[in-house]
């Protein structure tokens, strides 16, 4: 393994808060990321590279090894499982829940409820823990859109404000779990890497409290 540390980023809404609580721990990207189309970035520290990726390739990158840490929503987490990797940080970020929501006063009528999601592990294990049958249909977006269009009796999707339910004539219904974004090390780098990465978490963990 080389010394050097590769940070993957969650590209989109988490990077907007990502990239403050970096620089409040000492890394900041050599160039401006909004201004290039460019996928890996220095920093200002001579041993650490930023990857930017889409949020649900960060657990992939960092469980195969490409890269040593990233930044995470939990829900990607959850649906990814956690084979390979460390949870060390919670970056308090980014918070929203994840939930099951339905069409306002309908009833989930049916015996064998269609659930339309792209958390589709995390659909899958929720309702069996339950005790309740579920087709789980992926959907890669919009899911706020199925019940409407009766594709889909509920959804599991991310609630923040509840505005994107509500312009849809839905309502939350259940909490599966309260959803931040959190930091994410590759068990072999934890090891290989310790010296290294046990200052990068500290500063990274006194940022966050910083905040709070
Ligand atoms: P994607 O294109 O994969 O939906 P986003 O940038 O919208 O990417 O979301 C990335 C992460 O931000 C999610 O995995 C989740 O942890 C968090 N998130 C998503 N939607 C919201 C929201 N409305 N409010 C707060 N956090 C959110
Ligand atoms: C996310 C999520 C919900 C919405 C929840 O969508 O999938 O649709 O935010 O936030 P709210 O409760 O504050 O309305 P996003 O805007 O990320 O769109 P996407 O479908 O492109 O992921
Ligand atoms: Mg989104």
């Amino acid at each position: 393994m080389s010394k050097q540390l590769i940070l993957a980023l969650s590209k989109g809404r988490i990077l907007d808060e990502t990239l403050p609580l970096l620089a409040d721990a000492g890394i900041v990207p050599a160039e401006d990321l909004s201004k290039s189309r460019k996928l890996l970035f220095d920093t200002n520290l001579d041993d650490v590279k930023l990857v930017i990726i889409r949020a649900t390739d960060v657990p992939t990158y960092v469980q195969m090894g490409a890269a040593d840490l990233g930044v995470a929503g939990k829900d990607v987490l959850l649906e990814h499982g956690a084979e390979g990797l460390y949870e060390p940080l919670d970056l308090e970020i980014a918070k929203c829940k994840l939930m099951t929501a339905g069409i306002d006063g309908a009833k989930p009528a049916r015996v064998r409820r269609r659930v339309a999601t792209k958390f589709v592990n995390v659909a899958r294990r929720y309702y069996a823990e339950q005790g309740i049958q579920a087709e789980v249909i992926k959907l890669y977006g919009a899911m706020e859109l199925a019940p409407l269009m009766n594709l889909a009796d509920e959804i599991v999707d991310i609630v923040d404000t509840g505005n994107t339910l509500r312009a849809n004539g839905m309502s939350p219904r259940e909490l599966i779990a309260p959803i931040s974004t959190r930091l994410v090390v590759n068990k072999a780098a934890m090891t290989m890497k310790h010296e290294r990465l046990k200052p990068l978490l500290a500063r990274l963990s006194q940022a966050v409290e910083r905040r709070r």
